[in-house]
Parts: C-alpha cells; structure tokens; sequence
C-alpha cells in the first residue's frame, strides 16, 4: 500500500458565538399533519381516485397532485384525507358531506376561498378532528366547525373575522391557530370560544389585535400574541388562567398605563413572560412569582426597585432588560436582593456609567456589553462568586480605573470580555479559572510575564487591533500559558512572529502587521499548530499573473530540509486556490501540498520572495497534515 499524504493550507476557524438564551419563536409551528407525502408504495386499494395513492380504505393522499378540482370517487370510508399543496379554489359540498367517517382534513397550502368552503357540509362531519387550512386564501373563517374538532389550523390566511360557532361549543377542541392573518378585536366575538374550555394552546400572533382578546379558554397553557398592535390588556382578561406556563406579548404596543396591578398575578403556573419590544416605561406591577424567564428588552424602562413586582419574582432564572434606559443611579442596590435564582443577566445596550450595584449572587452569565461604563471598583463585583460568564466589551474602561483586585473574587470565571474599550494595559488579578480573554480593539501596547502569569488555563487570547510591537512584549510573556490554543495578534505593530510562543497552540493570527521576515526557527516551538493566518497584500503568492511566472512564488522547505516548490520536479504543492497572483489587495491563495513522502511534513519553513514593498503584507495558514492510504 502506498501511503500518500497531504497537507491543507487554510483552515477555517470556528470561534464560539453568543447565543441568547430562551430562543425565539418557532414561529408557533403547529404539529404536523399525521401524514403527508412519503415514499409510499403505490399499492393501491381499488377504487382510489386517479393519480392518488390509497394505503387502505381509511387513508386516501392525493397531496401535491396540482389538482385544481377535487378528486372525484373518494371513498365513503375514508377516514384521512391528504390534499395539500394543490391548487383547489373550492369544496364540493355534495362531495364533502359524504365523508362522514372523515378524522382529517388536510387542505395546506391551496387557493381556497371562504366561498369555496360549503359551511354547512361541516355539519355532517361528525367524526373530524383535525382540520388543517393553513395557507389558503381564506378571508372569514367557516361558519360552523363540527363540534368533535381537536385541532383546527387556519394560519396564514386572510382572516378578518370568527364566529361564535367556529370555535365556541368544542368540548375536545385543544389547539387553535390563527397566527398570520388579518384579526382585529372587531372580528373576534366575545363568545368565540364559550364552551371550548379544553383549549390549551391558542396562537394568535401577527393579526391586527389592538387589546387582548378576553373570554380566552381558561386552561390554556401557551398564548402566542406577539406581533400585533396590543396597547392594552383589559382587567381580568387574564383572571382565572391559572394553568398559563407561556406567554408570548412581544412586539406589541403595551405601555404601563395599558395594564394594571392584576394583569398577572393569577398566572400561578406562568414560566415564560416575554414583554420586550413594547412601550414599557416601568416593570410592569403583579408578577406572579413563578416566572423563569422574563424578557423585558426593547423597552423604554429606566429604574429597578425593590418595591418592583420584579423583586417578588423567586422562580426567576433568566432576566432579559437589554435595550432600555437604565442607568446606575436607576438600579437600586436591593433591586436584586430576593432574586436567588437568578443566573442570566443581560443589562446590555443601556445607559449605565458603572457596574449596577447589588448584582444577584448566584448570576453566572452577565452581559453588561454596550454602556457607558468608565471604571470598574473593588466592590463591583465582590458577591458574584459565581460569576462565569462576564462581557464588559464596548464600554468606555481605562486601565486606571480597573481596580487591581477588581476580579479576585471571581474564582469560577471562564470567560472575560473587555474588548471594546480604552485600556492600554491587561487587567491585574485575573483568575486562573479564566479561559477566554477577549481584549481586542483596546490600545493595549505592552504584554508582560506578571499580568499573565496565574492564567495557566487559559485557551484563547484575543489582542487583535491594539497597539503591540515585538520590542513591547517582554521576553516570558507567554510562558505560564501551557494550555493556549488560540492567539490573535492581528491588526498590531508587530515586525516579526513573537519567539517562544506555547507549545499548545494551535490557532495563531498574524495578519496585517509589518512582518516582512519569517525566520527559519519562527514555528519551532509549537508542534500542535494547526492554522497560522498571514495574509497576502499586494504580494504575489503561488503565481505571478502580471509576469506570467512563478519567480516570486512561496518556496516551501520541508521537514526533511528540503525544499519544495513548483520548480522542482514532481512539485507536491500546487494551488487550489490563487487568489493574490493579481497583487492586487488582499486576497488569499490557498495551497495544497501532497506528497507520498511523510517524512517532508509537516512543512518547516517558507520563502517569501515577493516581499518587501512597503504595501505588502503576507501571510498563510497552515492545516492539518492528513494521512490517506
Ligand atoms: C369510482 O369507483 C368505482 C368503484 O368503486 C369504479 O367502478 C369507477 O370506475 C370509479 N370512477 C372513477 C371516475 O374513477
Ligand atoms: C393524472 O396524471 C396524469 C399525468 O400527470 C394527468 O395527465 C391526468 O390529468 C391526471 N388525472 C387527474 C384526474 O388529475
Ligand atoms: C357565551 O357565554 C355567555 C356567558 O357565559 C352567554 O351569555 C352567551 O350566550 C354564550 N354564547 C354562546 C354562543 O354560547
Ligand atoms: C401605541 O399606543 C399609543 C397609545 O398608548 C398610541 O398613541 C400609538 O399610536 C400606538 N402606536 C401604534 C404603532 O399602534
Ligand atoms: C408609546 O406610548 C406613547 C404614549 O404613552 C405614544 O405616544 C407612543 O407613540 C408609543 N410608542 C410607540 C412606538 O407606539
Ligand atoms: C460579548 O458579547 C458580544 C456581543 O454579543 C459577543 O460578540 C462576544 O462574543 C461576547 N463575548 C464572549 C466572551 O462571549
Ligand atoms: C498569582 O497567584 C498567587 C497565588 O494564588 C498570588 O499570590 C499572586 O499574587 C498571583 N499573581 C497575580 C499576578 O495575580
């Protein structure tokens, strides 16, 4: 067997992103129909309506047909029927009224029209429970529904009014969606669920709702009402919902004055609360106290107190206030004080000049990133043993004014961001936990042993886009760093690649600097690398287009000590990508080396000929060495 091998020169590097928490709308996606357009054998009973396929008696799919009439010959038995995605306008009546073993109906994305919809057809349908007519062109819904429907989707309709027997009158009926249609208060009737009190999930998102509809079905368990134009929420309209766990009020229109102190507190079971994106200009009074998660971002809101219905909140986990108004002298030092649950914070985006007092003990994650923070103090964050997880980037911190054992008590932090900021020195008295530090776009101009010395845990450094020259880093500065694995020094004044950099690496930055020279020892010390990002500027890297040669190409030696390059016979690099042989900006070249002799990798040392115009700048990563056989 021949053992060949190669070896990839760029890689692309994952750096781990924010994730808010409590992720967002699935835009109410109701359950799928039961059945649908599988790979079915089209083993057909007799009798099954042309180009339809019909497993038994009971099931008849003629789903995704383009059919623009509807089938004739559908079994009297059928108990499921599929005839989605086609283009029917309308129902026969005498056709429909028939099928009075119907279970399901699944009319998905068709053009039907209220007038093509025979009401009273429904009526003899007395075995429906399902009734799928989401995406059609419906204006009003049926009059009438069968009183045995379970669920019932007309979603993404054209809807501007219900009736009292649409819904009203389901003793079975459990899930309702109305989501995306055109539902002003005017269009939904007072009674529309009278006697439908097993309804547990309504979804009435994206419509015209100008107050929040009352005489909703008492046991419900989730209500969706973003995205309407809700301004208010009328006294009572929530009252004996006990059995609520989510609901959804987000970009709406609601201000303090739109709701009262008993708005909330029946909602014993409610879980989820999300109020962002609305008029609020306070937090809104009667939460009830077993709310876990609570999003109040996008708001207007500028104080927290401990008289707020938010202290009362003991369940709560997460607490979501970005985008408001808040400043420091707003936050009350005891706002907090009861929240013993609370491990999310994100206070981004506000107007805070310092680090609110009284954070919550137990937080973990604190995401205080956009304000108008200028110094960070002693007691800041004295209490938040807990704390892992903290961004402070993009505020307006200077290296004075970050008191020197301002972190000492943060033994479980992992994660420090200060990027964003003004400081020209790295913080003292960082935590050995740390294992991310993020200090990019700061002024920093000097690194020394000291300030990195207890950080033996830390994987990723990021000084991208500071101020750092090779003469400003003093000699051991990354000596403690054993577990490194990731360095960005991109964007600095560095002149060449620093020497003794930790042996763990494996990601290391380097682009848009002044280095002209690499020396032949420069990648010694760190067996493990498995990408160096250079960049090539104006400089040509394989191919040179204007001179049609390859005279100032990159010259690679191998771990034989011999060279490699396209001018020796049997070249085991070629490019699979030559993006800088115009010389022209920035582009990338991407080169791949093969070669059937392992022992050339990995690869040493490289040339670069074309170097040295002051425009220039260069740069490569390395990949992996992969072995194939
Ligand atoms: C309808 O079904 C019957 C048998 O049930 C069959 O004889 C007849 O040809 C079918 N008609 C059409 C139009 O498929
Ligand atoms: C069945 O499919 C064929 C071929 O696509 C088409 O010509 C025919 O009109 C279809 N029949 C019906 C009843 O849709
Ligand atoms: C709905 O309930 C109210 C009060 O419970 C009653 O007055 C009204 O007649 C009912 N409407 C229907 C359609 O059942
Ligand atoms: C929001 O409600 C206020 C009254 O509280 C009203 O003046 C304003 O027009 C409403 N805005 C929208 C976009 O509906
Ligand atoms: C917020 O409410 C005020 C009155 O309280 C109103 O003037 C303003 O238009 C509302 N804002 C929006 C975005 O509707
Ligand atoms: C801090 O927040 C910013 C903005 O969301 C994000 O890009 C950055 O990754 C965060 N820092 C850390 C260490 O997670
Ligand atoms: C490093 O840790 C030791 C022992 O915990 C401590 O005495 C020393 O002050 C720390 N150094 C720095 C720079 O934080």
């Amino acid at each position: 067997m021949r053992l060949s091998c190669g070896c990839l020169l760029v890689l692309f590097v994952k750096i781990p992103s924010f994730c808010l928490v409590g992720s967002q709308d699935d835009e109410d996606a109701p359950p799928s129909p039961p059945f649908g357009v599988g790979p079915l054998p089209p083993k057909n009973t007799p009798g099954c309506p042309a180009n339809c396929t019909c497993p038994s008696e009971e099931t008849v799919e003629c789903g995704g047909l383009d059919l623009h009439v509807f089938p004739s010959n559908v079994s009297r038995a059928v108990q499921h029927l599929s005839l989605q995605n086609n283009q029917l306008r309308e129902l026969p009546y005498d056709e429909l009224a028939q099928l009075t073993s119907l279970k399901t109906l699944n009319l998905h994305n068709n053009h039907i029209i209220s007038d093509g919809l025979p009401d009273e057809a429904f009526e003899s349908l007395d075995s429906l429970q399902y009734i799928y007519l989401a995406n059609n062109k419906l204006t009003v819904a049926p009059q009438i529904l069968p009183s045995t429907v379970r669920i019932v989707d007309l979603a993404a309709n054209l809807l501007t009014e219900v009736y009292p027997l649409t819904f009203g009158q389901k003793a079975n009926l459990r899930s309702v969606y109305l989501h995306n249609n055109q539902l002003t208060n005017t269009g939904l009737p007072y009674d529309a669920f009278n006697g439908s009190d097993a309804v547990s999930t309504m979804i009435l998102s994206s419509n015209q709702l100008s107050y929040l509809p009352q005489n909703l079905p008492p046991a419900l368990v989730r209500l969706h009402l973003q995205n309407n134009r809700i301004a208010r929420i009328p006294r009572g309209a929530l009252s004996s919902h006990w059995k609520l766990r989510e609901l959804y009020l987000q970009n709406n229109n609601l201000s303090n004055q739109g709701m009262d102190p008993s708005t909330f507190s029946k909602l014993k079971s409610l879980e989820y609360l999300d109020l962002s994106n609305n008029n609020l200009t306070e937090i809104p009074a009667g939460f009830p106290p077993n709310i876990m998660i609570l999003h109040l971002g996008k708001n207007r809101i500028d104080s927290l107190l401990p008289r707020d219905s938010l202290s009362r909140v003991r369940g709560l986990q997460y607490l979501l206030l970005q985008n408001n108004r808040l400043t420091a002298a707003g936050v009350h030092p005891d706002a907090f004080l009861k929240l013993r649950n609370l491990h999310t914070l994100h206070l981004y985006n506000n107007r805070l000049e310092r680090v609110p007092p009284g954070l919550p003990r137990r937080v973990r994650s604190l995401m205080i990133l956009h304000n108008q923070i200028t110094h960070i103090g002693l007691p800041d964050f004295a209490n938040t043993y807990l704390l892992a997880e903290l961004n402070l980037s993009y505020n307006r911190l200077y290296s004075a004014k970050i008191h020197r054992l301002a972190f000492r008590k943060l033994r479980r932090l992992e994660s420090l961001d200060l990027s964003g900021n003004q400081l020209t020195l790295l913080p003292a008295g960082l935590p050995p936990s740390l294992q991310v530090l993020k200090l990019h776009k700061n002024q920093i101009n000097s690194l020394s042993p000291e300030l990195l010395a207890n950080l033996t845990g830390l994987k990723e450094l990021h000084l991208a886009h500071n101020r750092l020259r090779i003469g400003s880093i003093t000699p051991g500065t990354w000596q403690e760093l054993q577990g490194l694995k990731l360095l960005d020094l991109s964007n600095n004044e560095l002149s060449y690649i620093p020497p003794d950099l930790p042996e763990s690496l494996e990601y290391l930055y380097l682009q848009h600097n002044r280095i002209a020279v690499i020396g032949a020892e420069a990648f010694h010390t760190i067996p493990d690398i498995r990408a160096i990002v250079l960049s090539c500027q104006d400089s040509a890297a394989w191919f040179h287009a204007g001179a049609a040669s390859y005279a100032l190409a990159l010259r690679f030696r191998g771990a034989d000590g011999q060279e490699l390059g396209h001018s020796r016979p049997a070249a085991p690099v070629h490019a699979l990508h030559d993006g800088c042989q115009l010389r022209q900006g920035q582009a990338r070249t991407v080169l791949e080396v093969r070669s059937s002799r392992p022992e050339q990798l990995p690869l040493t040392d490289v040339a670069v000929p074309d170097f040295g115009a002051a425009n220039q700048k260069f740069g490569f990563e390395l990949g992996p060495v992969c072995f194939t056989g």
